[in-house]
C-alpha cells in the first residue's frame, strides 16, 4: 500500500488475515510515500515485481498516469485505489464504489429501484455516486461546496445519462430530500475522529424506514449512525464499506473469493483496539 499518511491504515492487518486464513504466501505491507515520489514508487513495484498495490491518499490520481492500463469504472471517477501486476502490466482499478455496493447489499439494503441522498463530494463520494447512480431511480447529491455537487452530478449525468439532482448541504435541502428517501449515505467526513459530536443530519430528520450507510470507519459507530438507529433505522456502518473494497482488491490480486468474515473480524478488532 502507498499513501501519506500512512500510519493508521487498518488494510495490512484486513488483508494479512486473510492470506493466512487461505494460506495463501503472500504479505501486505503498508509504504508511505511522499507526495511527488509516486513515480518512483510505481518503478520500485515493476523493479520488485510487487504482485498488487493499494494506493490511498494523495497518491489516487497521480498514479493513473503511470499505469499501462485503467478499467472503466477507475477511469470515469479519475482515481485508482488497486493495482493488479499482470506480467509486468499494471492495471489500475477502484473497488470504493462496489465496496458500498456490496456494504449495502450485503446487509440487506437493495438501492436499486430506490430513491439515494448521497451527503458529500469529495474522493470517495465520487466513487460512491457513480456506483448508486448505476443501479438508483433516483439520485440527489448535497455538498457544503454546492458546485462540487453540482459538478459531479452533471459528470454523473452526461456518462450514464441520468438525471442526476444536486445541491448544497443545507437543512432546507436535507428537509425537502429526506422525507420520501430510502438510502442515505454520509460520503463527508463529518463526524469522523477527532470530531465524532458532530453530525451532517439534524436527527429529526431522520426516520424509521430510512436505510442509512455512514462511510465513516472510526468511530465504528458515528453520531450520525447513534440517531438512525434510535429512531428504528437500518443502519450499516462504514467498516462494511471498508471490508467490502478490501474483499474487492483481494479478489482482483488473488482470483479467490475473499474470506470477508475473517476480514471483517480482524479489522474490527484493530478499531476496537484504537
Ligand atoms: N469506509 C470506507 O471504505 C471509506 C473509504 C474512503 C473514505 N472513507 C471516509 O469517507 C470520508 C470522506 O473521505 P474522502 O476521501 O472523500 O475525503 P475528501 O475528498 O476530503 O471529502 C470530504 C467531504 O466531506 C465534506 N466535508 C468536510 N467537512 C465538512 C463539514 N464541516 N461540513 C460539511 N461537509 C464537510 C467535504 O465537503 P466540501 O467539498 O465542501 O469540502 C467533502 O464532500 C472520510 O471520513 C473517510 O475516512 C471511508
Amino acid at each position: 500500500m502507498i499513501g501519506d499518511p500512512i500510519e493508521h491504515t487498518l488494510s495490512p492487518i484486513m488483508h494479512n488475515a486473510a492470506f493466512e486464513a487461505l494460506k495463501l504466501d503472500f504479505t501486505y505491507v503498508a509504504f508511505r510515500v511522499k507526495r511527488g515520489d509516486v513515480e518512483n514508487a510505481i518503478r520500485g513495484v515493476r523493479a520488485l515485481g510487487i504482485h498488487g498495490l493499494s494506493v490511498t491518499m494523495p497518491h489516487k490520481i497521480a498514479v493513473m498516469k503511470y499505469l499501462d492500463r485503467v478499467d472503466d469504472f477507475a477511469h470515469v471517477i479519475g482515481s485508482v485505489n488497486t493495482v493488479l501486476n499482470k506480467d509486468g502490466q499494471l492495471f489500475g482499478y477502484n473497488t470504493d464504489g462496489v465496496g458500498a455496493l456490496n456494504a449495502l447489499r450485503e446487509n440487506e439494503v437493495e438501492p436499486k429501484g430506490k430513491k439515494v441522498v448521497l451527503l458529500g463530494a469529495g474522493g470517495a463520494a465520487k466513487a460512491v455516486a457513480y456506483a448508486l447512480a448505476q443501479v438508483a431511480d433516483e439520485l440527489v447529491i448535497l455538498n457544503r461546496t454546492a458546485q462540487s455537487a453540482v459538478e459531479l452530478a452533471n459528470s454523473l449525468g452526461k456518462v450514464l445519462r441520468k438525471t442526476v439532482v444536486s445541491g448544497e448541504l443545507s437543512s432546507a435541502a436535507l428537509e425537502a430530500h429526506l422525507s420520501d428517501a430510502d438510502v442515505l449515505v454520509n460520503a463527508t467526513s463529518v463526524g469522523m475522529k477527532p470530531n465524532i459530536d458532530q453530525i451532517p443530519v439534524p436527527s429529526s430528520l431522520l426516520k424509521s424506514d430510512l436505510a442509512l450507510l455512514d462511510i465513516i470507519y472510526d468511530p465504528v459507530e458515528t453520531n450520525l449512525a447513534k440517531e438512525a438507529k434510535c429512531v428504528g433505522a437500518k443502519v450499516v456502518s462504514g467498516v462494511e464499506m471498508l471490508i467490502y473494497q478490501g474483499a474487492a482488491s483481494f479478489e482482483i490480486w488473488t482470483g479467490l473469493k475473499a474470506p470477508v468474515e475473517v476480514m471483517r473480524k480482524a479489522a474490527l478488532k484493530e478499531l476496537q483496539r484504537s
